[in-house]
């Protein structure tokens, strides 16, 4: 029983608690609340998905650990249905309404640089698991690093450099065709890296169409490609434009195996939709389930015993984030935003899933580039390579 002194203590206590409990601090006290904004449902959805079964494993793992801090850690996920102004939205009521102390997200680069945008200017670091556009980290037009937004992947500079060479030096092609998304910042953008290391290597762009986001025709535009006769169809489209795409190939007598595409291939809906129209098909990515890393197999088997299935390169990314982000919550001096992102920045030689991860200057992961082939409807390592490209 409490008497009139003690319930004034107790107030008091209670007053000074909420008053010294700035951001972060909401929930119960012994939790540290983290946001997820992904693409749960809509047209990207099995990124969203994919992602939240990685992150799901890395918090199973460190809240086995006690947590940080002897704090349990709490993910909040939240969907931004595919879309930008979703993704606007969410991560604005993560971070003002639930208080997250860091937000993980986004898969989609036009996603990941509209919650940057909030993160950055609320002061509460984000970690994209695969966001490649360099301009998610550093604003295009000043050149400026965004303080706050973090990746644990590499650059489509990176990418589509180690796509061109890979195309031109190892399977010895010289004559390319862009086939790309004109407005999205990642397909465009991947295209344009690819197009420049492409010809200082001394290849030729025979043609080079951009289409505009959901089309879902593309006979004409093949029928004009396959005229100009390319060796290779570099097409850095997302899974679910790429399966219509093989689809209508086939109509047009264009075979899968021409076609070279970038990491936004990784979807297990690629090989269900159009695995055996694509085989031979090569694409660059961040991870495959037979890469030969010694963490990455140890990660496989971990995600296995929990959803009875292989891992996607988005669930490792997805599991990789969400570790990187935990460790530097422990690190941090305390568990505030600010603290957050400081310990994040300082981030080297962190082992995860897809490598070693250390965070450079310009908040991006270096990594090497995993070549991936379509084989017997499934994803099969087939080298890595380094980029030679700086950002
Ligand atoms: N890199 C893509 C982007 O920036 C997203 C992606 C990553 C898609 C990995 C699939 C696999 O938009």
């Amino acid at each position: 029983m409490l008497n009139r002194r003690g319930f004034v203590g107790f107030a008091l206590a209670m007053a000074v608690g909420v008053l010294a409990c700035g951001q972060g601090c909401k929930g119960s006290s012994n939790e540290a609340v983290v946001g997820a904004y992904l693409s749960l449902s809509g047209p990207d959805s099995t990124f969203g998905t994919d992602t939240r079964d990685g992150v799901d494993l890395a918090l199973d793992e460190i809240n086995a650990k006690g947590g940080v801090k002897g704090k349990k850690v709490k993910v909040l996920y939240e969907d931004d249905k595919s879309t930008t102004q979703e993704a606007t939205n969410k991560v604005q009521q993560l971070i003002d309404r639930d208080n997250a102390l860091a937000i993980l997200g986004e898969v989609a680069s036009s996603r990941s640089m509209a919650g940057g945008l909030v993160c950055n200017k609320k002061h509460v670091p984000m970690v994209s698991p695969s966001s490649t556009a360099a301009e998610v980290t550093r604003d295009p037009k000043t050149g400026i690093l965004k303080e706050y937004v973090f990746r644990v992947c590499f650059t489509d500079d990176q990418q589509g450099d180690v796509a061109a060479r890979f195309v031109h030096d190892t399977l010895k092609k010289n004559s390319v065709a862009l086939f790309y998304v004109a407005q999205d910042t990642y397909s465009s953008g991947l295209a344009n890296t690819f197009k420049t290391s492409f010809e200082k290597l001394g290849g030729k762009i025979v043609i080079d169409k951009g289409y505009q986001k959901g089309e879902t025709n593309f006979t004409t535009y093949l029928q004009e490609i396959k005229g100009k006769s390319p060796d290779i169809i570099f097409t850095p489209v997302y899974y679910n434009d790429m399966v219509l795409i093989a689809r209508q190939a086939k109509a047009t007598d264009l075979p899968g195996s021409m076609f070279v595409g970038g990491d936004g291939w990784d979807s297990s809906d690629l090989i269900e939709g159009a695995g055996d129209l694509l085989e031979g098909a090569y694409f660059t990515n961040h991870y495959a389930p037979d890469v030969p890393w010694p963490n990455s197999q140890k990660f496989v088997a971990s995600f296995k015993a929990k959803y009875h299935r292989d891992p996607s390169s988005l669930s490792a990314q997805g599991y990789d984030a969400a570790s990187l982000l935990f460790d530097a919550m422990g690190r941090a001096t305390e568990l505030t935003p600010e603290a957050i992102k400081v310990s994040l920045a300082a981030t080297a030689n962190f082992s995860g899933a897809t490598g070693s991860l250390t965070i450079d200057k310009d908040h991006n992961a270096n990594k090497p580039i995993v070549v991936v082939q379509v084989k017997n409807k499934k994803f099969a390592y087939s080298t890595q390579l380094l980029s030679t490209a700086t950002n």
